[in-house]
């Protein structure tokens, strides 16, 4: 199981899930990026909300390494306009935070391991922005 992008994905992801600080740092980017989205998050518990993002990702990353949807098609409702009402163009922002913080926590983060991320999670990221 696995192919060379995910496989390059899951490493560079093990070299940055296990710190706190790498998901402090993500939502620091992510809500500095835009103040619609800082607002989305002013009453939300972090600390909880960095352990499920944690989660959230490693989903991503299953996802590309052959899991079924289901995890996903749930995030995508939670996220669409009957849940959170997370914009489709938002989800830009979001993958330029994470980019952003794997290539300040990664120490072997090169423009390689870039594209494999992106080639890696962004169908997974179409199937929760598709579900608004
Ligand atoms: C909640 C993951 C994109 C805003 C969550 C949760 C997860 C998650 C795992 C908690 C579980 C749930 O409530 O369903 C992801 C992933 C994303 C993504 C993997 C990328 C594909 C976004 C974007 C925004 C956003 C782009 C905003 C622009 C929120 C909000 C919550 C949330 C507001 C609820 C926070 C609260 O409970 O107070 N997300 N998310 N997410 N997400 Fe996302």
């Amino acid at each position: 199981m696995g192919n060379a992008d995910s496989d390059i994905v899951f490493q560079s992801y093990g070299r940055c899930c296990n710190r706190e600080s790498f998901f402090i740092d993500f939502y620091d980017r992510f809500m500095g990026s835009s103040e619609e989205i800082r607002a989305l998050f002013k009453d939300t518990d972090m600390p909880a909300q960095r352990h499920l993002l944690r989660n959230g990702i490693m989903q991503l990353v299953l996802h590309a390494r052959g899991m079924p949807d289901t995890k996903l098609q749930a995030l995508g409702c939670s996220h669409s306009r009957k849940g959170y009402g997370i914009r489709p163009e938002w989800y830009g922002l979001w993958l330029d935070a994470l980019l952003a913080t794997l290539r300040a926590h990664d120490p072997q983060f090169d423009d390689a391991i870039a594209q494999a991320w992106r080639r890696a999670i962004e169908p997974g990221i179409e199937l929760i922005r598709g579900a608004y």
